[in-house]
């Protein structure tokens, strides 16, 4: 089976957990049920508002949200700057059919949800959101290229997501089974990362470890284990069992939960340029009044 196909089926089963009666998420109207990424400081719309400050510091008008889930950032963004245009990517029929849902019901007919990878963007963009989304990249060195061959001049990739510290093995059987059971290709870890992000044409404009900003929520590892052996004994959804793990690894400090900002390179040396230009002005006006007052 195809990473897609399992993708596909992996979320369309999380959201018949999330609308089991008496879950949490129960799927509604609200702004909060339109998430699918982790809750820190038990504020669910943290990471749309970390995500939402870089496009708007942008000027972007048009915004494509890599791996969508049910359209939480579409609707977010609606509320902030009703005239900006998102895109929303998702391998699940049923994420794209809530996300359509919630877009038609509060007449957002400005954004879309579209079924479709994110490694086949279908216009260029001011700005390219991913929240949890890159980990499940097949190949994350293509898909930062095709990222950038999709990103308009001036614009930025947002990515918020975990990064596994530099000594944490991703061959070791607990990552093993943390990346099957939450379907990613790969595990994300700073040097590697940056190595392609460079190789894809980007600067890192922004780097912003949010959970040494925020609180990520874990229990103690004899609470995890207790519920590893419970999730497992009852067959539960495969989610489960890698937020399980990944509370664990957080525990022993493994990983950091980090937004990542990236321009393309010729796009970082203009604003470079332009920056240059500003306190070179600024320096010969200084000059200037001073000289004036002296005289
Ligand atoms: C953990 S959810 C995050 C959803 C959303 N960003 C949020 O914060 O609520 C991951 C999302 O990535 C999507 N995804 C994973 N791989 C994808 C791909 N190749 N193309 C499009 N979407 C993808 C999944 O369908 C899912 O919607």
């Amino acid at each position: 089976m195809s990473t897609a196909h399992l993708l596909r089926e992996f979320y369309n089963q999380m959201y018949r957990v999330h609308t089991q009666p008496g879950n949490a998420y129960d799927i509604g109207d609200h702004l909060h049920h339109l998430t699918v990424h982790k809750h820190l400081d038990q504020d669910p719309l943290i990471q749309f508002r970390e995500a939402y400050r870089w496009v708007d510091q942008a000027g972007a008008r048009l915004v494509a949200d890599a791996g969508c889930g049910y359209g939480g950032f579409a609707v977010f963004v609606a509320r902030h700057a009703p005239t900006l245009s998102v895109d929303g990517y998702t391998l699940s029929d049923v994420q794209r059919a809530v996300a359509r849902q919630a877009l038609a019901r509060l007449h957002l007919s400005k954004s879309r949800a579209l079924l479709q990878s994110y490694d086949r963007l279908e216009r260029q963009y001011n700005a390219i959101v991913a929240i949890e989304s890159l980990g499940h990249s097949p190949n994350v060195a293509a898909t930062l290229h095709h990222w950038a061959s999709h990103l308009r001049p001036g614009g930025v990739v947002v990515i918020i997501d975990e990064l596994f510290r530099p000594e944490v093995s991703p061959t070791s059987p607990e990552i093993q089974q943390f990346m099957r059971s939450l379907h990613f290709s790969a595990l994300l870890q700073r040097g590697p990362l940056e190595t392609m992000l460079h190789a894809a044409g980007f600067s890192v404009l922004g780097w912003v470890v949010l959970s040494e900003r925020y609180h990520v929520h874990t229990r103690s590892d004899e609470e995890c284990d207790r519920l590893l052996h419970a999730y497992r004994r009852d067959g539960v959804h495969q989610g489960y069992i890698g937020g399980m793990l990944l509370e664990k690894f957080y525990n022993r400090g493994w990983v950091d939960y980090v937004l990542l900002v990236l321009t393309l390179h010729r796009a970082a040396s203009r604003r470079g340029i332009a920056k240059e230009a500003i306190e070179s002005l600024h320096d010969q006006t200084s000059e200037l009044t001073a000289a004036m007052s002296a005289g």
